[in-house]
């Protein structure tokens, strides 16, 4: 029975490439296809094989290239696929690899820079490191709450028409506030069925992050982070301080100044 070796970066491994190599193992006669991970891709080699590992553990056709040379002769298998994934579709990457996408996040930076402007990605970044100071400060989950940052305004780039029509059938209720706080309850959608994210603390805090309406910790943190974060260019060294000690007053301090700065600056009543 005849084998072969296919390359491609895996970068991640996508459902359809699993699907066609299958297809093409059984087409062709191949009792297995080894696989073999480029050299290149935004995923250090050793985690694209890593992810490999997992996805192709239910196939016995398929089976990883193990040897430290480039094998001749590769046949390389078309890897567009694994662009879609990294732009936001992680449920098209393969199933064994789901859950690492979204509880690890290796690709939210990725994600990040297709969904949403280069300001706006700026802005995630430093929201999470933020948010990761936070719970180091308060003994939480500095991971969880660093995703929480990075994904908190995923559908803020999104056209109000494009969130409206979210907004209808999910929270057709909330469409009275004003587009700009929209995204709130747009992206935990967005998170839930195209990333597959389950962690219903973020996406709890992510549906209060405009409104300050949360009562929990990751809430607050993920409030005061996106108002206080670096790159709004400010000294936010004093609600920083307060929000280490104390999130609900730290949230309350934020929340009240923030009230004063629309009061001030575009005179509206809040
Ligand atoms: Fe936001
Ligand atoms: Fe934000």
């Amino acid at each position: 029975m005849k084998t072969c070796i296919v390359s491609a970066p895996f970068d991640p491994v996508t459902h359809e490439e699993i699907r066609r190599l299958l297809n093409a193992a059984k087409v062709n006669g191949f009792r297995k296809i080894y696989l073999y991970a480029s050299e290149e891709g935004i995923l250090p080699r050793r985690e694209r094989i890593r992810m490999l590992k997992l996805a192709i553990r239910p196939w016995r056709r398929l089976e990883l290239y193990e040897g430290s040379d480039c094998p001749e002769n590769m046949i390389p298998l078309n890897s567009r696929s694994e662009v879609t994934v990294r732009q936001g579709r992680y449920d098209l990457a393969a199933p064994g690899i789901k859950k690492i996408l979204i509880e690890e996040g290796p690709y939210l930076s990725e994600t990040l820079n297709h969904l949403c402007s280069p300001h706006r990605a700026a802005h995630s970044r430093s929201v999470a490191m933020v948010c990761r100071q936070l719970a180091e400060a308060h003994g939480m989950d500095a991971d969880q709450a660093w995703r929480a940052g990075m994904m908190h305004d995923m559908t803020k780039g999104f056209s109000d028409e494009a969130n409206g029509k979210i907004m209808k059938v999910y929270t057709p209720e909330m469409m009275e506030y004003s587009p700009k706080v929209w995204h709130s309850y747009t992206a935990p959608v967005y998170l839930y069925h195209y990333l597959g994210l389950r962690d219903h603390k973020i996406l709890e805090a992510i549906r209060h992050h405009t409104l300050a309406d949360g009562t929990g910790d990751l809430d607050r943190i993920l409030y005061i982070a996106d108002k206080i974060e670096p790159s709004r260019g400010y000294d936010a060294s004093k609600e920083m301080e307060l929000s280490r000690q104390d999130l609900k007053k730290g949230a309350e301090l934020v929340l009240a100044e923030s009230k004063q700065y629309m009061r001030e600056k575009e005179g509206l009543n809040v």
